[in-house]
């Protein structure tokens, strides 16, 4: 505190209160655009050096954050903070130290946090950021052993995309600034430490562990779990973390790994962070993969035990090129990680389950975006249908819609139609190439194109209009799926009073004469079927299909949130242990956010959204439970 003041004392005299004003005013419109305070235009972080101890009875990390950094004449260092209790700030390397003067800015801003500022000299090129974590820590999930697979060890993961690695390290929290970092962490002696970095296999008897992360990354892919952990090598460089008694499935459901890291690389190069695992955390992981350099996050709920649910791992490794090798610049560039991210994933699964699987998974994607466009022409911000967004004074978050994702990646397949695979193909792999370990802005990306593709092969192309316009071009590539075709006619026939379940089907043009079943048709032209059912079914007609096709339990979470949509529209109330049972265990926003929002706005149910949110937030953790309290007006 004290020093704080006198820190803020000193910088009021030095400059005018007028001269003040005017830098701290560039200073916030700055920070509003760029989601972070940090200075990292005067002097910057090359690499992160952490010492950490992992507290579980106080929920708590404490320790040291070493910046070692690039000084390009400062004598201030901003980093960013939210939820942090700063202990000491000093400079120097270690055992060299000098007390260093910190002010907190006063402002704290509920979406960016505070601004941190240390007093340094020109040649200052170490900060010792001495801090503990608090419980407003939002990127940590500290879980009691009761939500865990073995419900008897506690678990703790840190989830830091998009601007929550400020709040479990004090750092420069932009995007467009790359570093290595280092981790010594002291850790409860029965669990193992992984981060997004090299990773033991085995526990150590004293909970000591080192980690390096050799090449450079943007700080929101700094990661951390600590839990009852066994690892599982699936061969070519790839395994799975798990708890132990979920090795087993898990080791089922992933076999593909070393293949799609194969298809992976005969489109875009090697893979360039040396090993890929997949750690299976806790269901409340609020997403279904995060891309953790090396070591993926991924949701339980992906262990359907039929690998019907592998495309979202291909698209984490994806990642490991657009995203992590190149990456968006600012939050408002966020396409260029998740859009090519899709685009890519779809082209490893067609290496995997061949076109006509992989079409499907496209268009039932395509099929949300269509419904998120007519959302977002109709909301207070419109413009969000752009592929470059404005983000500015708002959450980062706000840009996570299927723009980003599926009007990104449509933009890329109907670029492709254009100019063909071939040249795509080459096209992209020399854009990752070009750009590896950097950061990358839209307009970049649109240079890169006109200069490598369009101009190079005279090719007219309206890419002003997919990323600055809102709503879907004209030109976008349209994907026909007989599959899908047959089960909509389907559902809409049983809809109008049509018997359905016996007698001959035809699928693929053949004609199957078995009662209808499961096993006829994939997850994903079941989850068109459901969706092609009308908003209000009857009851009767609901309870008919559950008696011969068993939705409300079969366990795929795919098709349980698609049916629970269904019967909360339809108020098909025979769901409601199921999916009560369902909205408590499963933490994914993408899920539950929807379930609670249906939920709420039909008033036969508003009550239930209320008790099972009340019931169940502790479960969750704070990206699910925040955007649930908004949608419920908590
Ligand atoms: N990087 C994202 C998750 C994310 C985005 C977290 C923005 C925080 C802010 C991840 O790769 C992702 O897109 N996950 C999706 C998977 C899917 C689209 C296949 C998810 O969790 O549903
Ligand atoms: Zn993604």
């Amino acid at each position: 505190m004290k020093f704080e003041y006198i820190f803020l004392l000193i910088l009021m005299a030095s400059c005018g209160t007028k001269e003040t004003e005017k830098v701290e005013k560039s200073r916030i419109t700055t920070a509003a655009q760029n989601h972070s305070y940090a200075n990292t235009d005067a002097i910057h972080t090359k690499h992160l050096h952490l010492e950490l101890e992992v507290d579980f009875k106080l929920e708590q990390l404490r320790g040291v954050a070493r910046h070692k950094m690039e000084n390009h004449g400062a004598n201030e260092a901003i980093f960013d903070i939210n939820g942090l209790k700063i202990n000491k700030v000093t400079t120097g390397t270690k055992s060299n130290e000098v007390d260093a003067n910190f002010a907190l800015g006063d402002l704290k801003d509920p979406i960016l946090g505070q601004a941190l500022t240390v007093a340094i000299t020109e040649n200052t090129n170490q900060v010792n950021i001495y801090y503990e974590t608090t419980s407003e820590s939002e990127a940590l999930d500290w879980l009691d052993s009761a939500l865990t697979s073995s419900k008897n060890k506690p678990f703790l993961y840190t989830q830091g995309q998009a601007i929550l690695t400020r709040t479990w390290i004090p750092i420069q929290d932009a995007p467009s600034n790359r570093i290595t970092y280092s981790a010594d962490l002291k850790v409860p002696s029965d669990l193992m430490a992984v981060m997004s970095a090299s990773n033991p296999t085995k526990k150590n008897p004293e909970g000591i562990y080192h980690f390096e992360m050799n090449q450079p990354i943007p700080c929101y892919l700094i990661a951390l779990a600590v839990g009852d952990l066994v690892y599982g090598d699936l061969g070519n460089h790839t395994g799975v973390y798990c708890e132990p008694e979920l090795l087993k499935a898990s080791m089922y459901e992933f076999e593909d790994l070393p293949n799609m890291m194969e298809a992976a690389e005969k489109l875009y190069g090697k893979y360039a962070w040396e090993q890929y695992d997949l750690l299976i955390l806790p269901y409340s992981f609020p997403f279904g993969g995060m891309e953790n350099p090396r070591l993926t996050f991924a949701n339980p709920t992906l262990l359907a035990g039929d690998r019907s649910l592998v495309s979202v791992i291909a698209h984490e490794l994806a990642h490991s090129w657009s995203g992590n090798l190149v990456t968006n610049e600012t939050w408002n560039d966020f396409w260029l990680n998740e859009g090519f991210t899709v685009y890519f994933e779809n082209r490893i699964m067609e290496e995997i389950i061949g076109k006509r699987g992989a079409d499907n998974l496209a268009l039932v994607e395509f099929f949300e975006l269509e419904e998120e466009m007519e959302r977002i022409k109709t909301s207070k911000n419109p413009e969000d249908g752009h592929l470059f967004l404005n983000l500015k004074g708002r959450n980062p978050d706000d840009g996570m819609t299927d723009v980003a994702y599926v009007k990104g990646a449509f933009f890329l397949k109907t670029l492709e139609a254009a100019v063909g695979r071939e040249k795509m193909d080459v096209f992209l792999a020399s854009y990752f190439n070009h750009f590896k370990f950097t950061s990358v802005s839209t307009e970049d990306f649109v240079n890169y194109l006109n200069q490598e593709l369009l101009k190079k092969y005279a090719i007219d192309f309206n890419y002003e209009e997919w990323i600055y316009h809102t709503g879907i071009p004209d030109n976008c590539l349209k994907i026909e799926s007989q599959s899908f075709e047959e089960v909509k006619d389907m559902a809409k026939s049983f809809a109008a009073g049509k018997d359905i379940f016996s007698g001959t089907v035809s699928k693929n043009k053949k004609e199957v004469s078995e009662p209808l079943n499961r096993e006829q048709y994939s997850v994903q032209e079941w989850l068109t079927f459901i969706r092609h059912l009308p908003e209000d079914l009857e009851s009767n007609k609901m309870k008919s299909l559950d008696d011969k096709l068993h939705f409300t339990t079969w366990t795929n979470a795919e098709i349980q949130f698609e049916w629970y949509m269904k019967a909360i529209s339809s108020n098909y109330t025979a769901v409601n242990p199921y999916l009560k049972s369902f909205l408590g265990k499963v933490g994914r926003r993408k899920f539950i956010l929807p379930l609670y929002k249906v939920l709420y706005e039909n008033e036969v149910s508003r009550q239930n959204a209320l008790d099972w949110f009340n019931e169940f937030k502790g479960n969750y953790h704070a990206v699910s439970s925040n955007s649930i309290a908004a949608v419920l007006g908590l």
